[in-house]
């Protein structure tokens, strides 16, 4: 069954062959994108929908967010509107909330924020665990973050639980702790940060996760100068996730490896913080990845939109700099060349934006702008659904 989508007035394909055309048509077969080309040169197919000149862009990749969670910490934001400071302590309360959480509450807290995601936008997430921080509680974490996503990330070393010795708690996560959980697993992470894990710590559970076949990536340079960017390029992660204070070596590092830096502006803007500089990073030419780093704590937003609105006004990027990173760049820090991008062979996973351009993305910020999502090929969101479905091709 194949799916000719017509009358496209602006398409960001976000591909290597240029970024944006106009009066665009594409056809969908299998779950993949068959076709991408002039409306004028459009193929027949078995069914037909017609966007009436409405924005399409890649659904969006979000590459860093941590989901399975029970609890709430607006008080700890109120009070950092009112003047606190954000130091990752609050990690412990939502530990304490998890573990007394059924799998599933869990599960629920889970599924819900996934399909707020999905509403938006987003298409491919990454889900970590970090809020169990026991062998048990971690390795469910992961269990029901598999659930949700193939980008499941062990974070076992999010924090020092009160009360444990750091390097035992370390040797922990490198040990027991990385054996449960490696098989629900594709990626590990680590907090690199003063207060959390230093540069050793964090080396010693990257390395053995490596060994247990993991792929890499870092929390690094959030809240201070610090060693984990440059950990995280010397390692060879994927990623290396906030890059909030950065060094001219770190960000030279950054430049000259293949790993991408994932700005998360939905930090900054929920802890009062400075945002990172994107521009430094874009001109030194390094690779940037945006996503939400949705959780209970520093960045409680699902929004691709709201982040993409933040990267242009507070951070230097253009809107299409922030739409490519939001999609081919959380693509290239999940290493994954099936999503993110609209490209013949690519998965189908297609926003319609109610919108002439993906400009009003961050023009419009704060406005929902999603009139349909498709995911693998299949409309699975969309407020034009009663009216519009697809009509059956008479071309
Ligand atoms: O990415 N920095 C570490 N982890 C999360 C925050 C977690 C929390 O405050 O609950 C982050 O910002
Ligand atoms: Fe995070």
């Amino acid at each position: 069954m194949s799916l000719l989508i017509d009358g496209i007035g602006e398409l960001f394909t976000a591909d290597d062959e240029g970024t944006v055309h106009y009066d665009a048509a594409l056809v969908i077969e299998d779950g993949k994108i068959a076709w991408v080309g002039h409306r004028l040169n459009r193929p027949a197919a078995d069914e037909y929908l017609d966007l009436d000149n409405r924005a399409v862009i890649p659904g969006f990749v979000d590459s860093h967010a941590h989901l399975v969670f029970a609890g709430d910490r607006s008080g700890e934001f109120d009070a950092r509107m009112r003047g606190e400071p954000y130091d990752g302590g609050g990690i412990r309360t939502t530990v304490t909330a998890t573990r007394q959480a059924s799998d599933e509450r869990l599960r629920e807290n889970c599924a819900r924020l996934t399909a707020e995601m999905l509403r938006q936008g987003t298409t491919t997430v990454e889900i970590k665990s970090g809020y169990g921080l026991t062998v048990e509680d971690e390795a469910r974490s992961l269990r029901i973050a598999r659930e949700f996503t193939a980008e499941t990330t062990y974070l076992g070393a999010h924090t020092v639980p009160s009360g444990t010795d750091p390097d035992e708690y370390t040797a922990l996560a490198a040990g027991p702790m990385l054996d449960a959980c490696a098989p629900h697993a594709k990626w590990a992470d680590v907090f690199c940060e003063r207060g959390a894990f230093d540069g050793d710590q964090a080396r010693a559970v990257l390395t053995a996760s490596a060994k247990a076949g993991l792929g890499l990536r870092v929390h690094a340079n959030q809240l201070t100068e610090g060693p984990g960017v440059k950990l995280a390029v010397e390692v060879g992660a994927a990623s290396a996730d906030h890059c909030t204070h950065l060094t001219g070596a770190d960000v030279d590092a950054l430049a000259n490896s293949s790993t991408v830096a994932t700005l998360l502006p939905g930090a900054e803007f929920s802890t009062r913080s400075p945002y990172p500089d994107a521009r430094r990073l874009l001109d030194a030419g390094a690779r940037v990845a945006l996503a939400t780093d949705c959780n209970p704590g520093s960045s409680y937003t699902s929004s691709m939109a709201f982040c993409i609105a933040l990267a242009v006004r507070e951070m230097g990027m253009t809107p299409a700099e922030a739409l490519e990173a939001a999609t081919a760049g959380g693509a290239d820090a999940l290493r994954r060349t099936d999503v993110g991008r609209i490209a013949v062979g690519a998965r189908a996973d297609l926003v319609v934006l109610d919108a002439p351009s993906f400009v009003h993305l961050a023009y419009r910020p704060g406005t929902p702008l999603t009139h349909a999502v498709v995911h693998g090929g299949s409309v699975v969101s969309s407020s034009a659904a009663k009216s519009s479905a697809a009509k059956s091709s008479a071309e």
